[in-house]
């Protein structure tokens, strides 16, 4: 019985995973723009304008409370707080991406 449930548990988060373009409609653009373009509350840097490993460590640190460059932390620590290591890591990629896009 154990078992089972550990694999459904393994099952659920992985099948459960959003995709990073449905995180930034439901949670990040309001803030950032649809492209992760605008900065935050006018202070933070634009997202998009940020290296997957900046955006990362940003994204882990925020949602583990221990980031608060512009003394905005917090607002991002609720923005982050439902997000996997699988999801932060997938925005990571697409946001720097977005970016790129953006420049073309
Ligand atoms: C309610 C507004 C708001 C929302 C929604 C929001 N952010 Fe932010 N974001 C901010 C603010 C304010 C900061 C600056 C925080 C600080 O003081 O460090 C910030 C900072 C950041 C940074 C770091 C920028 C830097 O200069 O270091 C990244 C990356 C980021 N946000 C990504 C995201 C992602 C991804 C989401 C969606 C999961 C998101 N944000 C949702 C307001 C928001």
């Amino acid at each position: 019985m154990k078992k089972f449930i550990l694999f459904f548990l393994i099952l659920g988060t992985s099948l459960f995973a959003r995709e990073p373009q449905e995180i930034i409609d439901n949670i990040c653009s309001s803030c950032h723009g649809i492209n992760m373009e605008k900065r935050g509350y006018g202070v933070s840097e634009a997202p998009n304008t940020l290296s997957s490993s900046y955006i990362l460590e940003a994204l882990t640190k925020y949602r583990a409370g221990t980031k608060s460059d512009y003394r905005q932390g917090p607002t991002m620590t609720a923005q982050t707080s439902t997000l996997t290591d699988e999801e932060i890591k997938a925005l990571s990629i697409y946001v720097k991406a977005l970016g790129k896009k953006k420049e073309n």
